[in-house]
């Protein structure tokens, strides 16, 4: 018996034409550390929050897998089988058991290696793109299972908003807020900070005693979140990689001074560092502030942002 044709024929189909794909950047309002574990993460209770800085993958038919680049960061970054958006594209192939053929292409605005999770949110876009390319149709969910082999900040930026990440990070559940629009600036650092050495400084500093306590509850920044004034906010910001970072970038207080000095609220490193990021009232106030610190030299770049954002979604 044929298959009859159904009008609302509701399977995914290929786009015609290219597929382009955005992808925030994100920030922590909350990264607390916990213990290192055997498998050589740290356990993690944090807030993700997406903003708008973005990359953009697009993504055409091909008959190999290929991935160039042009931006941010151009040159530097390898675009071979062990770049995460290949990694990424043969892991929904491999889910999928879709051929992974594609013609990639990334246009990277977020620093790398910034504490930003560009890596992340490029891998999360290839998740994207690939899957409406390939017609594939997976759901958020399944797209965030595959995510998961990728990094631990993937699953997040396949989401976006502001989320909850527990595990080493990779177990999101989103924050369920009555959506706020806060303003923030985000500051680029000369040169990377390395995700694994800021974890191990971090233990290093604990183990000497050296470090402030840690964090505690999520608890105070999920009821500021909830009563949606920057000024409240501000209070309950909180980052224990930041000694981390401090320690092995001491120039990174000059530009956390420079940003309040310039009316932040506050000011705290982005992750694993070295990209800053400061709280202010207003979108006005943010493009000052962005200004001033470009001005003051403690930094290479600085740009105002709002959050929360989407995650990767087709352009
Ligand atoms: O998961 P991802 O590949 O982004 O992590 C990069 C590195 O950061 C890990 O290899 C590990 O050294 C460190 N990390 C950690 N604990 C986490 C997340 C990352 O120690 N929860």
């Amino acid at each position: 018996m044929t298959e009859a044709w159904r009008p609302d024929d509701d399977r995914p189909r290929r786009p015609s034409g290219p597929v382009r794909v955005r992808v925030p950047a994100k920030i922590n309002l909350h990264l607390g550390v916990g213990p290192l574990r055997a498998d050589g993460y740290h356990e993690l209770t944090t807030v993700y929050h997406a903003i708008g800085l973005y990359d953009e993958l697009t993504a055409r038919p091909g008959d190999t897998l290929t991935l160039t680049m042009a931006g941010e960061g151009a040159g530097e970054l390898v675009l071979d089988d062990s770049n995460l958006i290949i990694r990424a594209a043969r892991a929904l192939a491999r889910r999928t058991g879709l051929p992974a053929l594609a013609r990639l292409h990334l246009r990277k605005h977020i620093p790398l290696a910034g504490g930003l999770a560009g890596g992340s949110a490029d891998a999360a876009a290839a998740l994207v793109a690939c899957d409406a390319l390939w017609g594939a149709g997976l759901s958020r969910e399944e797209l965030a299972e595959v995510a998961v082999e990728l990094g631990s900040d993937v699953p997040f930026l396949v989401y976006g908003g502001t989320a909850l990440g527990t595990g080493r990070g990779e177990i999101v559940s989103p924050v369920l807020v009555r959506p706020a629009n806060w303003h923030w600036v985000v500051a680029a650092a000369d040169g990377g900070l390395s995700t694994p050495e800021v974890y191990r400084e971090l233990d290093r500093l604990r183990g000497a005693g050296a470090a402030p306590p840690p964090l505690g509850s999520t608890d105070p920044l999920l009821a500021a979140l909830r009563q949606r004034d920057p000024g409240v906010l501000a209070q309950a910001l909180g980052n224990d990689l930041q000694a981390a970072a401090l320690s092995l970038r001491p120039d990174l207080a000059d530009t956390l001074a420079a940003g309040v000095a310039a009316g932040a609220l506050t000011g705290l490193v982005s992750g694993s560092g070295p990209s800053c990021v400061f709280l202010t009232r207003t979108s006005d106030a943010a493009t000052r502030i962005a200004a001033a610190l470009k001005e003051s030299g403690t930094c290479r770049s600085a740009e105002a942002v709002q959050g929360p954002m989407a995650g990767a979604r087709v352009a």
